[in-house]
């Protein structure tokens, strides 16, 4: 309750709930780090940076933002040690379990983004189970990024479309970008408004290239664990505080000549 009570009440009078992003987009960095400063084993970060992610969510469900994509794991994390590889598994698949019934009773949309061929077997039925209990729910789209490389999402997508073409049934001409968007995991998304990236660093680290076109980039030194509320409602601000011009001079469509 009081978890709730934090989480839905805005603190600053700077936020214009007019204003919101639609889709944010959230590169959850740091977890390691923020363990280690404390003398923990960097699991205890994981299992923290999970607390906050479950916040995160209910105050974008509360504010009303439509969708979140968290990028939880990517194909290149499979080169950290099997211990901690391991352990993150078995956290989704616990936290997945867990939080289910909260997340259908809240109205949360929950999609995989990613590979999960490799994924374990019962950890992938967990997904299966989300993904089907979920899908009338429309209060929030949540996207959770697991095995996700953007270059192997775009990889699979030119070879999907090249099998329709050499299948005859498209037409090369007729592709275009919102072809590519169509084959892409998110196509049931708009591209994302907000990406915010913890812990400090200044990359992408293969999460949604083509989606981040036009996306407005917030980085912030906190680690993931301790991004909270008036983490987000700063970030929220920032965002608010953009001209997003799409490379044209103004946002504002007030200049004719
Ligand atoms: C992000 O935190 C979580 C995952 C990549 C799974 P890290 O585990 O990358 O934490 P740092 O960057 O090493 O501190
Ligand atoms: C990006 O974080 C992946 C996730 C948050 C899941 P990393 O910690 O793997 O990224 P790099 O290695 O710093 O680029
Ligand atoms: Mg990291």
């Amino acid at each position: 309750m009081t978890a709730q009570l934090v989480s839905t009440t805005s603190t600053s009078i700077d936020l214009d709930f007019k204003k919101l992003p639609q889709h944010v987009a959230i590169i959850m960095d740091g977890n390691g780090r923020w363990a280690q400063q404390r003398g923990l084993p960097r699991l205890e970060g994981h299992r923290q940076g999970a607390n906050t992610l479950k916040e995160i969510l209910r105050t974008c469900k509360n504010w009303g933002i439509n969708t979140l994509t968290a990028y939880a794991f990517s194909t290149e994390n499979w080169g950290r040690p099997l211990t901690e590889v391991g352990f993150l598994m078995n956290l989704f698949e616990r936290l997945l379990r867990k939080e289910l019934q909260e997340m259908r009773e809240e109205g949360v949309r929950i999609r995989f983004i990613g590979d999960l061929s490799p994924l374990p077997s019962s950890l992938q039925q967990e997904i299966r189970y989300s993904m089907a209990k979920t899908r009338h729910n429309q209060t929030i789209n949540f996207n959770v990024a697991i095995n996700y490389g953007s270059r192997k999402e775009i990889v699979k997508a030119c070879r999907d479309i090249a099998e329709k073409v050499a299948l005859g049934e498209l037409s090369p001409d007729t592709i275009d970008e919102n072809t590519i968007s169509q084959y892409l995991y998110t196509s049931a998304n708009p591209d994302p408004d907000l990406l915010i990236r913890t812990s400090g660093e200044m990359r992408l680290s293969n999460f949604l290239l083509w989606q981040l076109a036009y996306t407005e980039m917030y980085v912030t030194d906190t680690f993931w664990p301790d991004f909270d509320l008036q983490q987000f409602e700063k970030a929220i601000i920032s965002y608010q505080k953009r001209d997003r011009r799409f490379g044209k001079i103004t946002a504002m469509p007030t200049l004719s000549f």
